[in-house]
């Protein structure tokens, strides 16, 4: 059993970025520059946000951090993604999700200029990464594809089961499983909350995806000996024996189940450091972009 050690790799990714934004300013370009909308004082959100603009400053991006208060209105969010488009010295940003209740999110994911948009989410970038044409892919499902890449995790002719069918992650992770390519070429299968006896599917899959958010969903009785596994669940279980009262629990029985693997992914410390260093692989992008368009 291998474990897919997603902190390991994505400290190599970093690493890579540096060495190239390194090279930027010695030649006295212009460094990549992010910026992030936060709407309101969602926990998680804070946290998530945060890390993304630490990580920016640790690899030397530039970064930006736009904080909204809760009682926001659409219209103004919208003139605030309005000006992050006009502004040449940003190559890319993200709006977090989820946000207050009184903005309509499809609205807001449409609003982004597609060529800023690093999380992948505008319905033209959805579309071109269906379509197999060059895109940004969101950062969570381009981080298991980076993973499965660097493992050489055999995925053609595979049968991925993808478990739940959220935007931002198993919706795209579905489509790419099935593009042609490496990582690729799988036949698959979405399974979601309306799916009919879904051990019936996991007992037959090659690699399973769960992106579901209940703790110790998949057990090991579900799988077949030699399976792939991709826990993408992050949940907060309460516990007290931690400072913070928390600790992060996965979708996957993970002592049982990686006993069947051939390759697993642990949480934390599995998919969830990838997403960031995917997100700064698509600034990155973004700005390569942004110079050739100007030139
Ligand atoms: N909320 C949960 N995951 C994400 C993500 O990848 N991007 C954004 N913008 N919001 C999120």
């Amino acid at each position: 059993m291998t474990i897919l050690d997603g902190k390991k790799v994505s400290n190599q990714i970093k690493e890579e970025i540096t060495q190239q934004v390194a090279e930027m300013k010695a030649r006295g370009e212009k460094v990549p520059h992010l910026a992030a909308v936060l709407v309101g004082n969602d926990g998680a959100s804070l946290t998530y946000v945060g890390s993304k603009v630490r990580a920016c400053e640790r690899i030397g991006f530039e970064s930006t951090l736009v904080k909204m208060p809760e009682t926001t209105s659409e219209e103004e969010l919208l003139k605030k993604i309005e000006e992050l488009n006009q502004n040449d010295d940003i190559d890319g940003f993200i709006v977090q999700l989820p946000l207050p209740k009184q903005i309509d999110t499809q609205k807001v994911l449409l609003a982004v200029d597609p060529d800023k948009d690093v999380d992948g989410f505008h319905p033209m970038n959805f579309g071109r990464m269906a379509l197999e044409m060059e895109t940004f892919i969101p950062a969570t499902p381009f981080g298991i594809l980076e993973m499965l890449e660097r493992y050489e995790v055999e995925t053609s002719g595979k049968h991925t089961v993808v478990i739940g069918r959220s935007h931002i992650v198993g919706r795209p992770m579905s489509i790419l499983m099935g593009r042609k390519g490496f990582p690729g070429n799988s036949t698959v299968t979405l399974t979601h909350s309306r799916t009919k006896n879904i051990k019936e599917m996991t007992l037959q899959a090659d690699i399973i995806i769960t992106a579901l958010g209940v703790p110790g969903f998949l057990k090991a009785d579900m799988v077949k000996e030699g399976v792939v596994v991709i826990d993408v669940g992050i949940t907060r279980v309460p516990d007290v024996t931690r400072d913070r009262g928390y600790r992060i629990t996965g979708d996957v029985d993970f002592e049982n189940v990686s006993k069947k693997s051939s390759f697993i992914t642990p949480v934390p410390g599995g998919v969830g450091p990838m997403t960031i260093a995917m997100l700064l692989k698509n600034t990155l992008l973004a700005r390569a972009r942004h110079k050739a368009a100007k030139a």
